[in-house]
């Protein structure tokens, strides 16, 4: 057994300075869980002249510094990025190496490929910070619930879109003047596309959804919608009618069906997500035997995300020591079967403006029951502009196929002047 595990870091950003501090300011409690010593060899940075504190005798610009030195036995990216990263961890297990990445982004895009050439090499690639930061939900669900058959899972994946929709629900402040706010405390990025589009969070429940079903899927796999189309008047008509408004990530499967999608959707207020607020994330579990159960905590943060690092950074050293490394096989193995339209089931939230004139609603009703929609909650307002009405519907449960085209004729009508937004509403 070795007496101390040597590491070699690629990257000392926010989150490689976190791995970096809790592998040096917990390391008698590191020692006493793996059983040895854990000790960083060699950094990878790309700039040098970046003040740290960390001993400048442990940085290279040189890649090889950390992938060819044979005493390195686990390498840890977290440099981002994609193309980079890949060509490194790919040779890190080449060189067997054991990987332990932050990097969501790659694993949503490579991980299967990645996975195979691990077990290749005999060597382990673990990823638990690469979803919901310092939540052990990859461990929870590779692990934990390996008994059981999960069903669904429903996370709120994206600390910043979390944080926005919290302010904007609290505050009744408009999407563009949070995001500024956003921006200027550092919970959004200057260019925030990835997290306001959906696009991040896609990318996680693309890798939750692969452990939970054990089936291979991709990022086009995922029918995705953002935030920033969300409009104050949303959040109040929600609220009114008992719900709160979250960017949600879904991963169902019926009948060896699956559907991921993420989107804007209607939360019932007591629903255990709806107060899951600014930064925070959470993933929503149904399992056949377990029930539902709910993993909760920061999604994002130097310390949190560190932990989950760490986190794997013990596993890795534990195997080693048991001599089991790459033999912990998470591959999928069911074929993927992606459901239609017409199988995926939920209730919507719409709200448009209409002519404000006789016979405009039963033209209304009549596309609802020609297309076997049924409604279950309705208010109609006048919105203050001449001869237009604001309508906000909330429909029973019905296929997308069929909502998908009352929308389109709903467009089509003369009375209907706008159609303002539309939501799935979830949980119920
Ligand atoms: N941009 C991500 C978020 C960070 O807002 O949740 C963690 O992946």
């Amino acid at each position: 057994m070795k007496e101390i595990v040597k590491v070699g870091l690629l990257g000392l950003g926010t989150v490689g300075g976190g791995v970096y501090k809790i592998i040096r300011n917990h390391q008698e409690e590191l020692c006493h869980r793996i059983g040895s010593g854990i000790e960083i060899k060699k950094i990878l940075i790309k700039n040098e002249d970046k003040k740290r504190e960390v001993d400048s005798r442990l940085l290279t610009k040189n890649s090889d510094d950390v992938l060819a030195d044979p005493d390195i036995d686990i390498v840890i990216e977290v440099m981002g990025g994609i193309e980079e990263s890949k060509r490194y961890i790919l040779e890190a297990l080449r060189q067997k190496k054991h990987v332990i990445t932050a990097n969501k982004d790659l694993m949503a895009l490579y991980g299967s490929e990645l996975h195979a050439f691990a077990l290749e090499n005999g060597c382990d690639l673990f990823y638990e910070a690469s979803v919901g930061g310092g939540i052990p939900i990859i461990r929870s669900l590779v692990d934990g619930l390996a008994s059981d058959r999960i069903n669904k899972l429903v996370g709120i994946v994206n600390g910043t879109t979390n944080f926005i929709l919290t302010k904007m629900t609290k505050e009744g402040a408009d999407y563009n003047s949070v995001l500024k706010e956003a921006q200027r405390l550092g919970f959004a990025e200057s260019d925030p596309s990835g997290d306001v589009e959906g696009l991040d969070a896609a990318r996680k429940m693309v890798i939750l959804s692969q452990l939970g079903f054990h089936m291979r899927f991709n990022l086009s796999d995922v029918y995705v919608e953002g935030i920033t189309k969300i409009k104050p008047e949303d959040i109040d008509y929600a609220a009114q009618l008992g719900y709160t408004i979250k960017l949600v990530g879904i991963a169902q499967r019926d009948q060896g069906e699956v559907e991921i999608s993420v989107q804007p959707a209607l939360l019932p207020n007591e629903h255990p997500l709806a107060s899951v607020n600014n930064e925070y994330n959470a993933v929503y579990i149904y399992g056949d035997a377990i029930g539902e159960t709910m993993f909760y905590g920061p999604g994002a943060g130097q310390f949190p995300t560190a932990t989950s690092v760490v986190s794997d950074l013990v596993a890795v050293a534990r195997n080693m020591h048991l001599g089991i490394n790459g033999q912990h096989t998470v591959l999928p193995h069911y074929e993927t079967h992606l459901k239609k339209e017409e199988t995926i089931f939920s209730k919507f939230f719409l709200r448009f403006h209409v002519k404000d004139q006789a016979g405009a609603f039963s033209q209304i009703t009549a596309l609802f029951a020609e297309n076997g929609i049924s409604l279950e909650k309705l208010i109609q307002e006048p919105i203050g502009i001449e001869g237009l009405a604001e309508v906000v519907i909330i429909t029973h449960r019905t296929n997308r196929a069929s909502y998908t085209r009352l929308i389109s004729q709903l467009n089509d009508l003369d009375i209907v002047d706008c159609l303002e937004a539309s939501y799935r509403v979830e949980g119920e």
